[in-house]
């Protein structure tokens, strides 16, 4: 790689989960302080991080496709590329031998070295950093800025669990919890910064552990009590959860703690006692009821939400059929469904009775069906309630608002005569007429900041 001329301007495009969306953030903060500025919209950057994801098919192809395009639309001043990310981790040295145009590599627990490998690449020199010492990173980036009203906070990485469908353990390494200190250090920055709510991050964000500020072991319920305190935070969220890192304090706290939200993202994946099994989960699915019944027994509103896939190897229609009966008996408030797709180096990549396409395709259209179905019926429901909307955006319309219900649901409104709202708002409405992905509510009293 030749020398270039020091980069000024950065794009960032995050793919993914949302721990992704909060590295990329991270990322941004890192360059600006390094002195670079988001490239305005619509204009090429000279320096573009594509922050990638592996979870499911074809992500790798898409990353050299996505470093194609950009070294078409640069012409003869092509942008420095960092690929970063868990394609990264998975797939780097791959990545650096196949991709000239790539100046740098760095998974997903080294991105605080970017700065320095944006003056090596300057130099001419191309690295790859897919080093995995969690707790070095955090403790390298620079303080929080200002943030949007909804802010994402990683409390805990990576994944000892290893789903035998599953990448993740591969790309983000063993499971570590940050320190509660710095957690609540960050979160206040957070709410300073303009977060109204914090979502709470980790790939089992429910294994989360720490030492509270008297030197007591906590669990997360623990954190979110403490969080809870801080005067300008109004809601509190967590995800992704795992069934077997639930604890009995997580659950009461549904019940006691008023910031923490009516909503429970806990995926199930499947229906079936055998498919889960395969599935190295280590749960029922009659387990995994009794789990929800303790959460709606603390809090009876909650709303539950899931992940699934369908067509792992060896998945027969019978068994298919038991994830449908499994969401017939939840009636999920919303939820995510997947077709399988063989991660490399996986073991139920090579697992006999992988299942054809077309069966996949007819399995994933039915179990959204009824998705859709009980997530229209769970914003039906909700019609007549009232509930304060956090604004988090414009509408479409001169007037009109968007935000998030206590339950996650979209609702969009009309500000009141005389009550203007604004972005970062706790709006009175009452949820009046449900879509399927949204609910439209009239507000009840001028806005409060
Ligand atoms: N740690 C979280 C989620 C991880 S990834 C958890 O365990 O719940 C998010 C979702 O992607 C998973 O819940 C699963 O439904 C889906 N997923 C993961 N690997 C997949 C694969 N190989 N094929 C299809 N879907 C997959
Ligand atoms: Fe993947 Fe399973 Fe870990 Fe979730 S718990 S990240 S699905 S291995
Ligand atoms: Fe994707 Fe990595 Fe998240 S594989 S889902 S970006 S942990």
């Amino acid at each position: 790689m030749r020398q270039s001329d020091a980069p000024r301007t950065y794009r960032v495009k995050s793919f993914g989960c949302q721990m992704n969306v909060y590295d990329g953030e991270r990322m941004a903060e890192l360059l600006a302080e390094k002195g670079l500025s988001a490239a305005p919209e619509g204009e090429e950057a000279d320096l573009v991080v594509l922050n990638t994801c592996h979870i499911r098919e074809k992500a790798a192809e898409k990353v050299y496709s996505d470093i194609g395009r950009l070294v078409k639309a640069g012409g003869d001043k092509p942008p420095m590329i960092a690929v970063a990310g868990c394609v990264a981790q998975a797939e780097g040295e791959e990545i650096m031998a196949r991709a000239p145009a790539v100046g740098m590599v760095v998974g997903p627990q080294a991105y605080h070295r970017l700065p320095q490998m944006i003056d090596e690449a300057v130099a001419g020199r191309r690295a790859t950093d897919t080093e995995m010492p969690a707790d070095a990173k955090f403790a390298a980036l620079p303080a929080r800025r200002k943030v949007g009203p909804s802010a994402f906070l990683t409390v805990q990485e990576g994944c000892d669990k290893f789903c035998t469908y599953c990448v993740v353990p591969y790309t983000r390494g063993a499971e570590i919890s940050r320190p509660f200190a710095d957690l609540l250090a960050e979160a206040e920055r957070l709410v300073a910064g303009g977060a109204r709510e914090i979502t709470l991050l980790g790939q089992n964000v429910n294994a989360w552990s720490g030492e509270d500020d008297r030197g007591r072991a906590v669990g997360l319920d623990g954190l979110i009590r403490r969080l809870a305190e801080i005067t300008d935070l109004a809601r509190i969220r967590y995800t992704t959860s795992h069934p077997n890192d639930m604890s009995d304090g997580l659950i009461a706290a549904h019940g006691e703690v008023d910031k923490l939200m009516p909503y429970l993202h806990l995926p199930v994946q499947s229906g079936s006692d055998r498919v889960l099994k395969a599935m190295n989960r280590s749960h029922t699915a009659d387990g995994y009821l009794r789990l929800l019944d303790r959460f709606r027994a603390a809090r009876p509103d909650i709303a539950l939400s899931g992940d699934f896939i369908v067509g792992f190897p060896g998945e027969t229609e019978a068994e298919f059929e038991e994830t449908l009966r499994l969401v017939d008996a939840v009636r999920y408030a919303q939820a995510f469904s997947f077709k399988y797709s063989p991660r490399p180096g996986t073991p139920a990549a090579t697992m006999e009775g992988q299942v054809p396409r077309e069966v996949m395709d007819d399995r994933l259209q039915r179990l959204q069906a009824a998705l859709n179905r009980d997530q229209l019926g769970f914003n039906q429901a909700s019609v007549g309630r009232s509930c304060d909307v956090l604004v988090e955006r414009r509408g479409r319309h001169p007037g009109q608002w968007l935000g998030k219900s206590p339950w996650l649901q979209s609702v969009f409104f009309d500000e009141a005569a005389g009550g203007a709202a604004a972005i970062g708002d706790l709006v009175r409405v009452e949820l009046a007429e449900a879509g399927p992905n949204s609910v439209r509510g009239r507000v009840e009293q001028p806005a409060i900041a």
